[in-house]
Parts: structure tokens; sequence; C-alpha cells
């Protein structure tokens, strides 16, 4: 798979092995790519990585608490995204298979940043299951061409870090999330049950198995 060319990777969609749950950029958003040397989906796994360890410290060098905004939302994205792709930040303007249609996404964004609100300030929920919750919806607009679910993940670390003065979330568990194992499959089945609007599976997920009952 890292000697797949990425030509071939992004041209057939249908039969390259994305993991599950993935979402195919489509040849405008392949275009984005910043760097043309880079011919296999190992090497851009690579940069990706690198990408995201430095947005990932900016995050926690960042003093700012005020996250919950769509500024902060699209700057995290730049910042964990931003040496690879062109895109990143940009709001999606194509369809997926997962996701709200490309036009709705800043009015589900907006509602779903009022609920934060609105759930922090009223305590509706506990700490985790308001990341949680503020994760899955996140993921179920699929905001952006790529990186919904990493961007989505530290998003909700963000928030309990930032706001709630707490621990980030364990997602991995010491797997790897995004290759296609038990772990992944474990936590798209989780995701399906929160579209459903079930949240305890990723509740238990996460660990918090107690409320997952
Ligand atoms: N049925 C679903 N409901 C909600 N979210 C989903 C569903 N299936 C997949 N997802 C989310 O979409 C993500 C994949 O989207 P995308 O490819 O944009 O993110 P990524 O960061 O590149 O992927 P990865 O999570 O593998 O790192 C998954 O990680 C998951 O968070
Ligand atoms: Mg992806």
């Amino acid at each position: 798979m890292a000697r797949t060319p990425l030509v071939a990777f992004f041209n057939r969609p249908k039969m390259i092995d994305y993991p599950e749950g993935a979402t195919p950029l489509d040849p405008d958003e392949m275009d984005g790519l910043k760097h043309k040397h880079v011919t296999t989906r190992g090497e851009l796994d690579h940069l990706e990585q690198a990408n995201i360890q430095n947005g990932l410290q900016w995050m926690k060098k960042s003093r700012k608490k005020d996250i919950v905004n769509e500024r902060f939302v699209r700057d995290l994205h730049k910042k964990l995204f931003g040496d690879v792709w062109k895109w990143a930040g940009i709001f999606r303007t194509t369809e997926k298979s997962i996701g709200v249609d490309p036009r709705e996404i800043a009015v589900n964004l907006r509602m779903l940043l009022d609920d934060v609100h609105y759930w922090i300030q009223n305590e509706t929920y506990e700490p985790e299951e308001i990341a949680i919750r503020f994760h899955h919806r996140l993921v179920w607009i699929h905001l952006f061409p790529n990186g919904n679910g990493r961007h989505a993940r530290i998003m909700a670390d963000a928030l309990l870090m930032k706001v709630f003065g707490k621990e980030r979330i364990d997602w991995t568990g010491g797997y790897d999330l995004q290759a296609m194992g038990d772990r992944r499959k474990e936590y798209l089945t989780a995701l399906r049950n929160a579209d459903q609007g079930n949240y305890a599976p990723l509740l238990a997920f996460i660990g918090l198995t107690d409320k997952a009952q």
C-alpha cells in the first residue's frame, strides 16, 4: 500500500484501498497537494503526520480558550494540514459519501457551535460527553475535503483541555486508528450508532463504560 502510485490512487477512487470510513479526494482536491514530488501514499501519510505534529504543538501552546467558534475550527484544520494541502481550513465544496450538502456546512456548523455553548453553560452533559458529541457532529457535517476524523478528534481534545481543563481523550487506545483494524471498526460502529442518536458506544469506546449502559 505504501508503494501505491498516487495518480492511480486518486484517479480510481473506487478501486484503491482507502480505509473504511474515509473520504476519497476528487481530482481538483488532489491538485491542492503542495508537494508535487510526492508519488506514494506512504510519503503523503508521512508529510501529513509531520504537519499534524506541528499543528498539535500550536494547539497546545496557544493560550486561547475561546475555541468554540468557526475561526478556531478552521484555523486548527489549517494548522494541521496547511503545509500539505492548499484547501486546508476551507470548507468542502464537493459532495462526499459522508456529510451534509456542501452548501449547508456553514449553517450546520453554526447550529453545532450554538449547541456546544449551550451544553457548556447548562452543564447538560459531563465534559467528556460534550466532547464526543462535538466530535461526532463535526465528522457528521464533514466540513473539509479530508482530514475530518483527525481534525475532529483533536478539536474534541482541545475542548476538554482548554474549556474544561481536563485530559485529552485516548482515542487510539494504543492502536493505530487510521489503519483498518478492530479499533477503527469499533470507532466506526460507535459513530454509526451516534448517527442514530445513541452515544453509549462512543462513550464506551473512549473508556467511559459506566455511562454506556
Ligand atoms: N457513519 C459515520 N458517521 C459519522 N462520521 C463518520 C462515519 N463514518 C466515518 N466517519 C468519520 O469520518 C472520518 C473520515 O473522514 P476523513 O477521511 O475526512 O478524515 P481523516 O482524518 O482523513 O481520516 P482518519 O479518521 O482515518 O484519520 C472518520 O475518521 C470518522 O471520524
Ligand atoms: Mg481521510
